[in-house]
């Protein structure tokens, strides 16, 4: 299949689009490179050792998207450009709706008028709200989210429900992921946040690195095995075999849309992966206990039985594989891709 990576030069996009031309599909990109760096477009072509079509636009741009899908032949789009920053939404919430709305509209359109009708779409565990039991199951209902980031996924989530029930050509997946961490086994490709790191496995990382001095661990007073908050952390390898497994799910699928969730099903807590990732590099992470971040939830993890047996994919990769992956990725390229750049002279 030709397939279109939207946010293709991103993290979750770039490991996935190895995976796709693993699998044997070819692959277009599109990116406004708004959170992404060109040279990752060098590591993946070396990676894949192919050529890979990259259209630099805002995907919020109608005429733009349409003209990519009229110069293409796409037969399915895997939908991950997006802004993704939990605190930065709040504080710019229109630019977070129009980006992450908008982008998603101008694709649909332009998918439907090429006769394009598969897409799997990045949504979030942040879904499931405040209330959900744990392990969080597809099927749960009210959707809910508690900053406006999550509100684009849940919103997004109600747009495509809506597209497919009346329109029951589409085959949409819509996978929830639980806390994508680690990077391509190769050192080549990783997260690469731009400043201070938002989440904890790149902060970790930054701190193991001497990139910052100390962790601050946000909360010890959790009712969890050891105080601290507990996620279910998932590779990034794992994450992206779990969009190939949907695509081929898809193609043979009945049903107009299905919602996954790619998660372990294990919860880890704060102080386990700082003890992996002390394992993984070797170093001592210094890090003091302060007062709970507003929002944060004592403990989640996804329930991936329906993932397991509908797309006959399982994760694989343990919170050790997770930090040995994360710290090659970071000490190799403590800059990130910067260190990819040329020298000024
Ligand atoms: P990322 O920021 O690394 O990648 C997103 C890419 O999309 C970036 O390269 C950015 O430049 C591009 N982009 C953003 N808006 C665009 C637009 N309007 N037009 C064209 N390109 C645009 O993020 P990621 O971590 O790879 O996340 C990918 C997707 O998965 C996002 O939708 C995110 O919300 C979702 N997600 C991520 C996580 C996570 O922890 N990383 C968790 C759950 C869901
Ligand atoms: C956050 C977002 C979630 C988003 C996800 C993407 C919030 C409230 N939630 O999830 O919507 O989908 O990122 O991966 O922002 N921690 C520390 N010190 C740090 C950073 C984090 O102790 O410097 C703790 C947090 O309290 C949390 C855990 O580490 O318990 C994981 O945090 P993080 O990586 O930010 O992910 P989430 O909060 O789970």
């Amino acid at each position: 299949m030709r397939v279109l990576v939207s946010g293709g030069a991103g993290y979750i996009g770039s490991h996935t689009v190895v995976r796709l031309v693993a699998a044997g599909h070819d692959v277009v990109v599109v990116d406004n490179f708004g959170n992404a760096k060109p040279a990752v477009i060098d590591r993946l072509e070396a990676l894949t050792e192919t050529n890979i079509p990259v259209h630099a636009f805002d995907l919020t741009d109608k005429d733009k998207t349409e003209h990519l899908f009229a110069s293409e032949q796409i037969d399915a789009v895997i939908h991950f450009a997006g802004l993704k920053a939990v605190g930065e939404s709040v504080q710019i919430p229109l630019d977070y709706y129009q980006n992450n709305l908008e982008s998603t509209f101008s694709l649909l359109r332009a998918m439907r008028r090429h006769g394009c009708s598969s897409l799997v779409f990045s949504s979030s565990a942040t879904v499931y709200g405040d209330n959900a039991p744990v392990p969080y199951q597809e099927d749960y209902e009210p959707l809910s989210a508690a900053s406006p980031y999550g509100r684009t996924k849940v919103m997004i989530e109600h747009v495509l429900r809506d597209v497919a029930h009346i329109d029951p050509v589409w085959r949409i997946a819509v996978l929830r992921y639980f806390n994508p961490v680690g990077a391509h086994p190769s050192g080549t490709i990783g997260e690469d946040p731009q400043g201070i790191p938002n989440n904890l496995m790149p902060f970790i990382a930054q701190v193991a690195v001497g990139k910052r001095d100390r962790l601050q661990v946000f909360g010890a007073d959790y009712p969890t095995t050891d105080g601290t908050c507990e996620r279910d952390y998932i590779h990034v390898e794992d994450l992206a075999a779990g969009h190939v497994a949907a695509l081929n799910r898809i193609a043979m699928s009945n049903s107009p849309i299905r919602t996954w969730n790619l998660g372990t099903g294990t919860g880890t807590s704060v102080l386990e992966v700082i003890h992996a990732f002390e394992r993984a590099s070797g170093r001592t992470i210094p890090y003091d206990v302060v007062a709970r971040r507003a929002g944060d939830l004592p403990a989640y993890w996804a329930d991936p039985a329906r993932a397991n047996e509908e797309l006959g994919w399982r994760a694989t990769h343990t919170i050790d594989d997770m930090c040995a992956d994360t710290w090659r990725w970071q000490s190799e390229n403590p800059h990130g891709y910067e260190d990819a750049a040329p020298p000024d002279e």
